[in-house]
């Protein structure tokens, strides 16, 4: 990957239409019903946009979406490309730096998690306050361009805390319960045996998943403040550990989306 190739994406984008992002979003498993808040100028399948990885089963119902949220200009991912899938993580995080070219301000990024931390209930929210990268890759290997940014990049505080503080409030707001933890990327596309995860609750994380951390990284490389948040599709306690597949996860997650999306419409009004 090039910064030409961000370029060039960035302004397809642009031609299309997409002149004025403000806020970046991108939504993980069961989470995309925000769409339906948004007044839609234009949603592109993946598969159409120049740079953007070829579709897998999981991405082809992938969507970039533009368009207008409580007064703000959102550019949304209806899904996202994950490690397992196969693609490298230069590509996970190609759109996250197409977003920085198109002039995003700020990123929100939701995911699907598994909840280590025994206070965690299915469905509950929890807001990333720190992460642990346990994924045996790093978006930012191999390439040098200074245009991306430091090479070296700072992760010593990888979630901007006033955009954490703005997620908090709206949540009071609301009377949404939103815990606060640290999520553990890993690849997958398993999940967890009981032995691994006493093993990432024993060095420190509150809740495990396949995403977000490739795509935080960079949006600190690049300089863009982001939060994210987790919803908890399963309890996973070792010593009492029930078997789950991914339809029930998808199931959960699509109930907890409700919630979701009025933390993040709520906080995005208070942005303004
Ligand atoms: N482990 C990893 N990823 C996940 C899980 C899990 O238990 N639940 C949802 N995504």
């Amino acid at each position: 990957m090039t910064y030409n190739e961000i370029k060039e994406c960035a302004a397809f984008l642009q031609l299309k239409g997409i002149t004025k992002p403000s806020i970046g979003i991108v939504l993980g498993t069961g989470l995309g019903s925000l769409v339906s808040k948004v007044d839609v100028e234009l949603s592109i399948p993946y598969g159409d946009i120049p740079g953007f990885p070829e579709s897998t089963v999981e991405s082809h119902k992938g969507h970039l979406i533009y368009g207008q949220l409580n007064q703000v200009k959102v550019l949304m991912m209806q899904g996202r490309f994950h490690y397992y899938e196969g693609y490298n993580m230069q590509q996970i995080t190609f759109p996250i730096r197409v977003m920085k070219e198109l002039g995003i301000k700020k990123l929100l990024l939701s995911n699907a998690a598994g909840g280590m931390n025994p206070k965690f209930k299915k469905g509950d929210l929890v807001l990333l306050t720190d992460h642990i990268n346990m994924q045996p890759d790093n978006p930012l290997k191999g390439m040098n361009d200074p245009a991306f940014g430091n090479r070296f990049v700072d992760m010593s505080c990888p979630y901007n805390i006033e955009l954490n503080n703005t997620i908090i409030a709206a949540a009071n707001e609301l009377y949404i319960q939103l815990h606060q933890g640290i999520y553990v990327s890993v690849v997958g596309p398993n999940l967890e045996t009981r032995a691994e995860y006493r093993y990432l609750r024993s060095m420190g994380a509150d809740m495990v998943g396949m995403s977000t951390v490739p795509e935080v990284i960079v949006a600190n490389q690049v300089g863009i403040p982001c939060a994210a948040i987790s919803v908890i599709t399963d309890e996973c306690d070792p010593d009492n550990l029930h078997p789950v597949n991914i339809e029930d996860i998808i199931a959960v997650a699509e109930k907890a989306d409700v919630k979701l999306c009025e933390l993040f419409t709520k906080t995005i009004s208070n942005l303004i």
